[in-house]
């Protein structure tokens, strides 16, 4: 009984102290576990985030400034304001300067170089991209916010790594459109010395989310980036926001790049498809005679010659006078992504008619030539749309050596730029011009002949070969 009354006696001192010191306790872990969140950590997650708001709520009637804390946090939280990926107001200048996609924001860009969104960043004053968007009809369905990564939305999901999100005005399918909307993140891959590789990548066209990039597009990527790509689908059964951990934004394709800048991009995926390929070495190397490889490269259906043969036979005619010279009859619609990467590896002259199919033209050694061919109508007709092999040779550091338009085609009963007239020609075959096709094809064979047994020379007396064609590494600096 004695016991027992000397412990009751002692029992409310005891339950003081107690509670005294759990309450400093949880001051102080309340205090500790907010400041860490709030200016430390660099990549919170929101599950720690969220079970953070429980323990706050739980303790913090323990400490009035945690709870203000708790209540701006929320605030933050709550305030973060989606916008329309599509801006509609600037459906009339969707390509400029801020464009209609995130039109909210401004891209960094320095004189030369890619212009890019990098998120968190200075600029975001360290706030991180977060998108609701999966919309695969309307853009502007589709959403974009900013959020500090200590206050992100409820119900975030978090993704971790880096993230690349395309705007694509036009098609991850075509290879032309789509490798114009890859080219930015080649260069800013170089910029940072490849140091950082993508984790996934958040397609949209006019802010649509797209699932698929075309198969050369898509093997190109997987070639620069080391290994296959993820294309994000948004399909997790979460219903809130995602927010990126790292997201680059690219939506000016290579506009505002030097051409130094722009071939240094084209270097860097030549030199990564052809180690993804296994391409040991170039077939000319330490021979007595240059081999000068000349590849016709056919099309079929729209834009095809004609009669494929007849012009096979005049390049081989021209080429056959040349010592070294190998001729070669492609077909661009049934050969691998390798196939490919190899045949342009060989040629130092492509033959072929306007069409997708020319953009392999950067695959080939820097100052090879390109001989471009359109049917009747396309040059009144056609657009500016119809120089972008033109220009992809400037980029890519070849030359081109000019076009043949075909005078004959279809019969239009308008005046030859009368735009009805478009469909008739749009899809127009290609003839030929014996003469005329001999004597460009003997002016450029000797072009490439001369600057052949120049390199060649200087090749033989270099120790070590030029960048391109070393096939373990690719200069990322
Ligand atoms: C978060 O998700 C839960 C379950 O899906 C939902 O009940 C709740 O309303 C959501 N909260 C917010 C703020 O959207
Ligand atoms: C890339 O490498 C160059 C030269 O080595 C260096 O000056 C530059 O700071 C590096 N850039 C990055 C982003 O790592
Ligand atoms: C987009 O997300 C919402 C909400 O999670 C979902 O209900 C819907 O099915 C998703 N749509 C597509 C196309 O995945
Ligand atoms: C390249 O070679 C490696 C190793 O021999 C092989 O695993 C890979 O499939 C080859 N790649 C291609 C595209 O042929
Ligand atoms: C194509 O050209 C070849 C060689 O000039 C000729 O023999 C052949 O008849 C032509 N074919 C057609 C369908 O005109
Ligand atoms: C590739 O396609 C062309 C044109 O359709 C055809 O003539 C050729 O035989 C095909 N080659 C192969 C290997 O399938
Ligand atoms: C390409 O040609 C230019 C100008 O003639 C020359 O300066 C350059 O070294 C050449 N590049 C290669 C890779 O041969
Ligand atoms: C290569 O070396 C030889 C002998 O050393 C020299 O005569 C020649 O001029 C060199 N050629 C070039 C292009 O440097």
């Amino acid at each position: 009984m004695a016991a027992i009354s000397k412990k009751h006696n002692k029992s409310p001192r005891w339950l003081l102290s107690s509670i005294i010191s759990i309450f400093i306790l949880f001051t102080i872990l309340t205090f500790f576990l907010f400041h860490a969140r709030f200016f430390s950590l660099q990549t919170p997650s929101p599950q720690s985030s969220w079970s953070l708001m429980h323990e706050l709520q739980s303790y913090s009637i323990f400490s009035t400034t945690s709870s203000t804390m708790k209540s701006m946090v929320h605030k933050l939280r709550t305030s973060v304001t989606f916008l329309p990926l599509k801006d509609l107001r600037y459906s009339n200048a969707a390509l400029v300067d801020h464009t209609w996609f995130m039109s909210s924001l401004y891209d960094t860009h320095q004189e030369g170089e890619v212009q890019y969104q990098k998120f968190p960043s200075e600029s975001s004053q360290g706030r991180i991209l977060c998108i609701k968007g999966n919309d695969t009809h309307d853009g502007s369905w589709n959403y974009y916010a900013l959020a500090w990564p200590e206050a992100l939305p409820y119900n975030t999901t978090f993704m971790k790594g880096l993230t690349f999100v395309s705007y694509n005005h036009y098609s991850y399918e075509n290879l032309w459109h789509g490798l114009s909307a890859m080219l930015p993140f080649v260069a800013w891959h170089k910029m940072n010395n490849c140091s950082v590789l993508p984790s996934r990548w958040v397609l949209y066209h006019w802010g649509e989310l797209r699932f698929n990039m075309g198969l050369w597009v898509g093997t190109m990527m997987e070639a620069t980036f080391d290994g296959a790509q993820k294309i994000e689908r948004f399909e997790g059964p979460e219903s809130g926001p995602v927010c990126f951990e790292n997201a680059v934004v690219m939506r000016h394709n290579e506009g505002g790049m030097s051409r130094e800048r722009r071939m240094e991009a084209y270097d860097l995926m030549r030199c990564k498809a052809r180690i993804y390929c296994n391409m040991s070495s170039l077939d000319d190397r330490g021979r007595g005679v240059p081999v000068i490889g000349m590849t016709l490269f056919l099309r079929t259906g729209p834009r095809s010659f004609k009669n494929d043969t007849a012009v096979a036979e005049i390049f081989k005619k021209e080429c056959d006078k040349v010592e070294g010279c190998r001729f070669k009859v492609a077909h661009s619609n049934n050969l691998t992504f390798c196939e490919q990467v190899k045949l342009m590896g060989m040629t130092d002259m492509l033959i072929s008619p306007h069409g997708a199919q020319l953009t392999n033209m950067f695959l080939m050694e820097r100052n090879s030539s390109v001989l471009e061919f359109y049917p009747k109508g396309w040059l009144k007709l056609a657009g500016v749309g119809q120089y972008v092999y033109r220009w992809i040779a400037s980029w890519s550091g070849m030359k081109h050596e000019g076009s043949w338009r075909d005078t004959n085609g279809e019969h239009c009963p308008y005046p030859e730029d009368d735009r009805r007239c478009m469909p008739l020609f749009k899809n127009g075959r290609i003839g030929y011009d014996e003469k005329h096709f001999a004597e460009w094809s003997r002016r450029v064979l000797a072009d490439i002949r001369t600057r052949k047994i120049h390199q060649h020379a200087s090749t033989i007396n270099a120790t070590t070969l030029p960048p391109t064609t070393t096939t373990t590494h690719c200069a990322c600096n």
